[in-house]
Protein backbone atom coordinates (compact mmCIF):
# COMPACT_ATOMS: atom_id res chain seq x y z
CA UNK A 1 0.00 0.00 0.00
CA UNK A 2 1.21 3.26 -1.03
CA UNK A 3 0.48 6.88 1.28
CA UNK A 4 1.12 10.06 -0.87
CA UNK A 5 2.63 12.13 2.17
CA UNK A 6 3.37 15.78 0.78
CA UNK A 7 3.75 17.37 -2.67
CA UNK A 8 5.42 19.95 -4.02
CA UNK A 9 4.75 21.26 -7.50
CA UNK A 10 4.51 18.11 -9.36
CA UNK A 11 7.18 15.97 -6.65
CA UNK A 12 5.89 13.51 -3.97
CA UNK A 13 6.57 11.98 -1.02
CA UNK A 14 5.07 9.32 0.29
CA UNK A 15 5.59 5.67 1.89
CA UNK A 16 5.04 2.56 0.97
CA UNK A 17 4.09 -0.19 3.60
CA UNK A 18 5.35 -3.26 2.44
CA UNK A 19 6.06 -6.86 4.12
CA UNK A 20 9.37 -5.94 5.41
CA UNK A 21 9.13 -2.58 6.82
CA UNK A 22 8.23 1.17 5.06
CA UNK A 23 9.69 2.65 2.17
CA UNK A 24 10.42 6.46 2.09
CA UNK A 25 9.87 7.97 -1.22
CA UNK A 26 11.05 9.17 -3.49
CA UNK A 27 13.59 6.43 -3.28
CA UNK A 28 16.57 5.24 -4.95
CA UNK A 29 17.66 1.37 -5.06
CA UNK A 30 20.37 -0.06 -5.66
CA UNK A 31 20.42 -2.97 -7.65
CA UNK A 32 21.85 -5.99 -6.14
CA UNK A 33 21.49 -8.69 -8.71
CA UNK A 34 22.20 -11.91 -6.36
CA UNK A 35 20.30 -10.07 -3.74
CA UNK A 36 23.53 -7.87 -2.35
CA UNK A 37 24.58 -5.20 -3.66
CA UNK A 38 28.37 -6.23 -5.81
CA UNK A 39 30.80 -6.31 -3.60
CA UNK A 40 28.68 -5.44 -0.05
CA UNK A 41 27.81 -7.59 2.62
CA UNK A 42 23.74 -7.24 3.90
CA UNK A 43 24.98 -5.64 6.58
CA UNK A 44 26.89 -2.65 4.48
CA UNK A 45 23.83 -2.38 3.42
CA UNK A 46 22.04 -2.06 6.93
CA UNK A 47 24.26 0.65 8.15
CA UNK A 48 23.24 2.56 4.55
CA UNK A 49 19.71 2.71 5.84
CA UNK A 50 18.48 1.21 2.62
CA UNK A 51 14.54 0.62 3.14
CA UNK A 52 15.11 -1.88 -0.12
CA UNK A 53 17.00 -3.15 -2.89
CA UNK A 54 16.39 -4.58 -6.59
CA UNK A 55 17.03 -7.87 -7.45
CA UNK A 56 16.66 -10.07 -10.47
CA UNK A 57 14.43 -13.12 -11.65
CA UNK A 58 17.28 -13.66 -14.96
CA UNK A 59 20.01 -14.17 -12.03
CA UNK A 60 18.13 -15.72 -8.70
CA UNK A 61 16.14 -17.75 -10.98
CA UNK A 62 19.03 -19.47 -12.87
CA UNK A 63 20.74 -20.55 -9.90
CA UNK A 64 20.12 -21.61 -7.10
CA UNK A 65 16.29 -21.23 -8.93
CA UNK A 66 12.77 -20.90 -7.76
CA UNK A 67 12.57 -23.77 -6.03
CA UNK A 68 15.67 -23.86 -3.98
CA UNK A 69 14.70 -20.27 -3.35
CA UNK A 70 11.43 -21.25 -1.96
CA UNK A 71 12.71 -24.17 0.08
CA UNK A 72 15.18 -21.97 1.60
CA UNK A 73 12.87 -19.68 3.31
CA UNK A 74 12.37 -16.80 0.05
CA UNK A 75 15.43 -14.45 -0.81
CA UNK A 76 15.33 -12.68 2.58
CA UNK A 77 16.27 -15.64 4.72
CA UNK A 78 18.72 -17.01 1.82
CA UNK A 79 20.75 -13.53 1.64
CA UNK A 80 20.13 -12.70 4.93
CA UNK A 81 18.20 -9.15 4.01
CA UNK A 82 15.57 -8.21 6.55
CA UNK A 83 14.28 -5.19 4.23
CA UNK A 84 11.99 -4.83 1.18
CA UNK A 85 13.05 -6.26 -2.28
CA UNK A 86 11.85 -5.74 -6.00
CA UNK A 87 12.63 -7.79 -8.37
CA UNK A 88 12.62 -7.05 -12.07
CA UNK A 89 11.00 -9.86 -14.33
CA UNK A 90 14.29 -10.90 -16.13
CA UNK A 91 13.02 -10.17 -20.00
CA UNK A 92 14.95 -6.89 -19.89
CA UNK A 93 18.03 -8.33 -18.33
CA UNK A 94 18.33 -11.30 -21.13
CA UNK A 95 17.76 -8.79 -23.91
CA UNK A 96 20.50 -6.59 -22.61
CA UNK A 97 22.85 -9.19 -21.22
CA UNK A 98 22.42 -11.82 -24.12
CA UNK A 99 23.07 -11.34 -27.76
CA UNK A 100 20.93 -14.65 -28.60
CA UNK A 101 18.00 -14.08 -26.49
CA UNK A 102 14.56 -14.07 -28.98
CA UNK A 103 11.16 -12.79 -28.20
CA UNK A 104 8.20 -14.47 -29.54
CA UNK A 105 4.54 -14.35 -28.49
CA UNK A 106 5.16 -17.14 -26.00
CA UNK A 107 7.83 -15.33 -23.69
CA UNK A 108 12.21 -14.54 -24.09
CA UNK A 109 13.87 -17.60 -25.67
CA UNK A 110 17.39 -17.75 -24.32
CA UNK A 111 20.28 -20.15 -23.97
CA UNK A 112 21.08 -20.41 -20.39
CA UNK A 113 24.86 -18.90 -19.35
CA UNK A 114 24.66 -21.50 -16.57
CA UNK A 115 24.25 -24.89 -18.63
CA UNK A 116 23.73 -23.64 -22.39
CA UNK A 117 20.59 -25.14 -22.24
CA UNK A 118 17.53 -23.23 -23.82
CA UNK A 119 15.18 -21.94 -22.06
CA UNK A 120 11.92 -20.04 -22.40
CA UNK A 121 11.17 -17.24 -20.33
CA UNK A 122 7.29 -17.13 -20.44
CA UNK A 123 5.10 -14.17 -18.00
CA UNK A 124 3.91 -17.52 -16.44
CA UNK A 125 7.11 -18.85 -15.69
CA UNK A 126 8.79 -15.24 -14.38
CA UNK A 127 5.99 -15.02 -12.07
CA UNK A 128 5.88 -18.16 -10.63
CA UNK A 129 9.85 -17.20 -9.97
CA UNK A 130 9.18 -13.94 -8.62
CA UNK A 131 6.68 -16.01 -6.46
CA UNK A 132 9.24 -18.43 -5.55
CA UNK A 133 12.17 -16.25 -4.62
CA UNK A 134 9.46 -13.73 -2.81
CA UNK A 135 9.87 -10.52 -2.96
CA UNK A 136 8.09 -7.47 -1.99
CA UNK A 137 7.28 -6.17 -5.22
CA UNK A 138 7.24 -8.24 -8.62
CA UNK A 139 7.58 -7.01 -12.00
CA UNK A 140 5.47 -7.91 -14.99
CA UNK A 141 7.14 -9.52 -17.78
CA UNK A 142 7.66 -6.64 -20.61
CA UNK A 143 8.51 -6.60 -24.09
CA UNK A 144 11.67 -4.08 -23.97
CA UNK A 145 12.82 -2.66 -27.51
CA UNK A 146 15.84 -0.24 -26.64
CA UNK A 147 14.63 3.34 -27.63
CA UNK A 148 17.22 3.85 -30.12
CA UNK A 149 15.84 1.21 -32.43
CA UNK A 150 14.44 1.95 -35.59
CA UNK A 151 11.72 -0.08 -36.51
CA UNK A 152 8.36 1.65 -35.88
CA UNK A 153 6.74 -1.68 -36.18
CA UNK A 154 8.49 -3.27 -33.31
CA UNK A 155 7.19 -0.69 -30.85
CA UNK A 156 3.85 -0.89 -31.89
CA UNK A 157 4.33 -4.98 -31.01
CA UNK A 158 6.13 -4.52 -28.06
CA UNK A 159 3.27 -1.89 -26.26
CA UNK A 160 0.83 -4.59 -27.17
CA UNK A 161 2.45 -7.52 -26.13
CA UNK A 162 3.47 -6.06 -23.07
CA UNK A 163 -0.08 -5.45 -22.04
CA UNK A 164 -1.49 -9.11 -23.49
CA UNK A 165 1.96 -10.21 -20.93
CA UNK A 166 0.43 -8.48 -17.91
CA UNK A 167 -2.68 -10.10 -18.21
CA UNK A 168 -1.01 -13.69 -18.33
CA UNK A 169 1.35 -11.84 -15.28
CA UNK A 170 -2.24 -10.81 -13.25
CA UNK A 171 -3.64 -14.47 -14.24
CA UNK A 172 -0.25 -16.47 -13.20
CA UNK A 173 0.49 -14.08 -9.58
CA UNK A 174 -0.09 -16.70 -6.63
CA UNK A 175 0.35 -13.72 -3.85
CA UNK A 176 -1.21 -10.87 -4.97
CA UNK A 177 -1.69 -10.33 -1.24
CA UNK A 178 2.13 -10.78 -0.57
CA UNK A 179 3.45 -9.21 -3.25
CA UNK A 180 2.79 -6.11 -4.92
CA UNK A 181 2.77 -6.59 -8.75
CA UNK A 182 4.05 -3.53 -10.98
CA UNK A 183 2.78 -3.19 -14.67
CA UNK A 184 5.36 -1.61 -16.47
CA UNK A 185 4.83 0.92 -19.61
CA UNK A 186 6.45 0.51 -22.98
CA UNK A 187 5.80 2.58 -26.09
CA UNK A 188 9.08 4.04 -27.00
CA UNK A 189 9.01 7.53 -28.02
CA UNK A 190 6.27 7.62 -29.61
CA UNK A 191 3.03 9.33 -26.91
CA UNK A 192 0.54 7.72 -29.20
CA UNK A 193 1.94 4.15 -28.08
CA UNK A 194 2.84 5.77 -24.23
CA UNK A 195 -0.69 6.83 -23.81
CA UNK A 196 -2.13 3.43 -25.17
CA UNK A 197 -0.23 0.94 -22.95
CA UNK A 198 -0.62 3.74 -20.48
CA UNK A 199 -4.66 3.46 -20.39
CA UNK A 200 -4.29 -0.24 -20.78
CA UNK A 201 -2.52 -0.55 -18.02
CA UNK A 202 -4.18 1.40 -15.53
CA UNK A 203 -7.52 -0.08 -16.42
CA UNK A 204 -6.18 -3.02 -14.54
CA UNK A 205 -5.56 -1.09 -11.01
CA UNK A 206 -2.10 -2.92 -10.47
CA UNK A 207 -0.75 -1.93 -6.93
CA UNK A 208 2.38 0.12 -8.86
CA UNK A 209 3.21 1.39 -12.22
CA UNK A 210 6.74 1.43 -13.98
CA UNK A 211 7.90 3.42 -16.69
CA UNK A 212 10.27 1.30 -18.91
CA UNK A 213 12.22 1.17 -21.91
CA UNK A 214 14.33 4.47 -21.03
CA UNK A 215 17.63 5.46 -20.34
CA UNK A 216 19.06 3.81 -23.19
CA UNK A 217 20.58 6.67 -24.98
CA UNK A 218 17.70 8.64 -26.35
CA UNK A 219 18.03 12.15 -26.21
CA UNK A 220 17.77 14.12 -22.61
CA UNK A 221 14.34 15.87 -23.72
CA UNK A 222 12.42 13.04 -25.19
CA UNK A 223 13.31 11.01 -22.22
CA UNK A 224 12.13 13.77 -19.75
CA UNK A 225 8.52 14.04 -22.60
CA UNK A 226 7.60 10.27 -22.49
CA UNK A 227 8.11 10.78 -18.34
CA UNK A 228 5.92 13.78 -18.08
CA UNK A 229 3.59 12.08 -19.95
CA UNK A 230 3.57 8.94 -18.19
CA UNK A 231 3.25 10.64 -14.48
CA UNK A 232 0.43 12.78 -15.71
CA UNK A 233 -1.78 9.91 -16.76
CA UNK A 234 -1.09 7.43 -13.95
CA UNK A 235 -3.00 7.31 -10.67
CA UNK A 236 -1.60 9.99 -8.04
CA UNK A 237 -2.50 7.58 -5.12
CA UNK A 238 -0.11 4.86 -6.55
CA UNK A 239 3.91 4.05 -6.68
CA UNK A 240 5.53 5.69 -10.24
CA UNK A 241 8.82 4.08 -10.73
CA UNK A 242 11.22 4.48 -13.46
CA UNK A 243 13.09 1.67 -14.57
CA UNK A 244 17.17 1.65 -15.21
CA UNK A 245 17.82 5.70 -14.08
CA UNK A 246 20.70 6.81 -11.60
CA UNK A 247 22.38 9.68 -12.75
CA UNK A 248 21.76 12.46 -10.10
CA UNK A 249 20.36 15.00 -12.36
CA UNK A 250 17.97 12.56 -14.38
CA UNK A 251 16.57 11.60 -10.60
CA UNK A 252 15.88 15.44 -10.10
CA UNK A 253 14.10 16.04 -13.05
CA UNK A 254 12.28 12.48 -12.82
CA UNK A 255 11.46 13.58 -8.88
CA UNK A 256 10.13 17.07 -10.16
CA UNK A 257 7.95 15.36 -12.87
CA UNK A 258 6.17 13.18 -9.93
CA UNK A 259 8.04 9.76 -10.30
CA UNK A 260 8.57 7.80 -6.84
CA UNK A 261 11.45 4.95 -7.34
CA UNK A 262 14.39 4.31 -9.34
CA UNK A 263 17.32 1.96 -9.65
CA UNK A 264 20.30 1.47 -11.53
CA UNK A 265 23.33 -0.22 -11.48
CA UNK A 266 25.22 2.97 -12.02
CA UNK A 267 26.57 3.75 -8.31
CA UNK A 268 28.11 0.36 -8.15
CA UNK A 269 29.82 0.38 -11.59
CA UNK A 270 31.44 3.60 -11.30
CA UNK A 271 32.56 2.82 -7.95
CA UNK A 272 34.37 -0.21 -9.38
CA UNK A 273 35.79 2.32 -11.89
CA UNK A 274 37.45 4.20 -9.06
CA UNK A 275 34.82 7.08 -9.76
CA UNK A 276 33.17 8.77 -6.26
CA UNK A 277 29.75 10.61 -6.89
CA UNK A 278 30.30 14.11 -5.03
CA UNK A 279 28.57 17.16 -4.88
CA UNK A 280 30.96 20.25 -4.63
CA UNK A 281 33.54 19.08 -7.02
CA UNK A 282 32.79 19.49 -10.82
CA UNK A 283 31.93 17.16 -12.69
CA UNK A 284 30.21 15.86 -9.97
CA UNK A 285 32.29 13.13 -9.68
CA UNK A 286 36.34 12.30 -7.87
CA UNK A 287 38.78 9.73 -9.97
CA UNK A 288 40.27 8.36 -7.18
CA UNK A 289 43.44 7.12 -9.79
CA UNK A 290 43.93 10.77 -11.15
CA UNK A 291 47.17 12.13 -9.70
CA UNK A 292 45.36 14.87 -7.37
CA UNK A 293 44.48 12.46 -4.87
CA UNK A 294 48.37 11.79 -3.98
CA UNK A 295 48.48 13.91 -1.03
CA UNK A 296 44.92 15.05 -0.22
CA UNK A 297 44.27 13.97 3.25
CA UNK A 298 40.39 14.57 3.07
CA UNK A 299 37.98 11.81 3.19
CA UNK A 300 35.73 11.76 -0.81
CA UNK A 301 33.51 13.83 1.35
CA UNK A 302 33.74 15.46 4.44
CA UNK A 303 30.12 15.49 5.66
CA UNK A 304 29.28 12.05 4.17
CA UNK A 305 28.97 9.48 7.27
CA UNK A 306 29.48 6.67 5.45
CA UNK A 307 32.12 4.06 6.18
CA UNK A 308 34.25 5.22 3.63
CA UNK A 309 34.39 8.70 4.47
CA UNK A 310 34.69 7.72 8.24
CA UNK A 311 37.92 6.05 7.91
CA UNK A 312 39.91 6.49 4.91
CA UNK A 313 41.45 9.76 3.23
CA UNK A 314 41.64 10.61 -0.62
CA UNK A 315 45.44 9.71 -0.48
CA UNK A 316 44.90 6.37 1.20
CA UNK A 317 42.22 5.08 -1.39
CA UNK A 318 44.67 6.76 -4.30
CA UNK A 319 47.39 4.62 -3.14
CA UNK A 320 45.46 0.99 -2.39
CA UNK A 321 43.41 1.02 -5.73
CA UNK A 322 46.69 0.10 -7.25
CA UNK A 323 47.32 -2.63 -4.39
CA UNK A 324 43.79 -3.55 -3.87
CA UNK A 325 41.29 -2.75 -6.63
CA UNK A 326 38.59 -4.79 -5.37
CA UNK A 327 38.85 -3.61 -1.89
CA UNK A 328 38.41 0.19 -3.32
CA UNK A 329 35.48 -0.60 -5.39
CA UNK A 330 34.09 -1.99 -2.28
CA UNK A 331 34.53 1.28 -0.72
CA UNK A 332 33.60 3.42 -3.35
CA UNK A 333 30.48 1.50 -3.36
CA UNK A 334 29.26 2.04 -0.37
CA UNK A 335 29.75 6.00 -0.74
CA UNK A 336 28.32 6.01 -4.11
CA UNK A 337 25.02 4.13 -2.91
CA UNK A 338 25.27 6.46 0.72
CA UNK A 339 25.63 9.43 -1.58
CA UNK A 340 23.11 8.70 -3.82
CA UNK A 341 20.46 7.71 -0.74
CA UNK A 342 21.49 10.83 0.73
CA UNK A 343 20.38 12.76 -2.33
CA UNK A 344 16.57 11.24 -2.45
CA UNK A 345 16.29 11.67 1.43
CA UNK A 346 17.18 15.49 0.95
CA UNK A 347 14.52 15.49 -2.25
CA UNK A 348 12.06 13.89 0.06
CA UNK A 349 12.72 17.02 3.18
CA UNK A 350 12.13 19.38 0.83
CA UNK A 351 9.31 18.40 -1.13
CA UNK A 352 7.89 18.08 2.39
CA UNK A 353 9.50 21.60 3.20
CA UNK A 354 7.99 23.20 -0.19
CA UNK A 355 11.43 24.26 -1.19
CA UNK A 356 12.28 21.13 -3.61
CA UNK A 357 12.80 24.20 -6.25
CA UNK A 358 15.77 25.20 -3.93
CA UNK A 359 17.04 22.15 -3.41
CA UNK A 360 17.58 21.63 -7.35
CA UNK A 361 18.81 24.71 -8.05
CA UNK A 362 21.31 24.61 -4.99
CA UNK A 363 22.28 20.91 -6.21
CA UNK A 364 22.76 22.37 -9.86
CA UNK A 365 24.71 25.57 -8.81
CA UNK A 366 27.49 23.49 -6.64
CA UNK A 367 27.75 20.61 -8.93
CA UNK A 368 28.07 23.56 -12.03
CA UNK A 369 29.43 26.53 -10.08
CA UNK A 370 30.28 28.56 -13.07
CA UNK A 371 27.18 28.32 -14.30
CA UNK A 372 28.41 26.29 -16.87
N1 LIG B 1 15.25 -2.02 -16.43
C1 LIG B 1 15.52 -0.89 -17.11
N2 LIG B 1 14.60 -0.67 -18.08
C2 LIG B 1 13.72 -1.70 -18.01
C3 LIG B 1 12.53 -2.04 -18.74
O1 LIG B 1 12.10 -1.34 -19.67
N3 LIG B 1 11.89 -3.19 -18.37
C4 LIG B 1 12.34 -3.97 -17.33
N4 LIG B 1 11.66 -5.09 -17.03
N5 LIG B 1 13.45 -3.68 -16.64
C5 LIG B 1 14.12 -2.55 -16.96
ZN1 LIG C 1 31.01 8.62 1.89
Amino acid sequence: MFTLQATDGSARAGVLHLRHGTTRTPVFMPVGTQATVKGLTPDQLLDLDLDIILGNTFHLGLRPGGEVLSALGGVHTFAHWPRNVLTDSGGFQMVSLLRLATVSEAGVHFQSPVDGSQVLLTPELSIQLQNQIGADIIMALDDVVPTTASNVERFREAAARTVRWLDRCIGAHARPSEQLLFAIVQGGLSPELRRYCLRELVARELPGYAIGGLAGGEEKDKFWQVVQLCTRELPHDKPRYCMGVGYPEDLLVCVALGVDMFDCVYPARTARFGSALVDAEAPGMLKIKSAAMFKDSRPIEPQCPCECCRHYSRAYLHVLVNRDPAVVGHLLTVHNISYLTRFMRGAREAIFKNTFADYVHKWFARRYPSGA
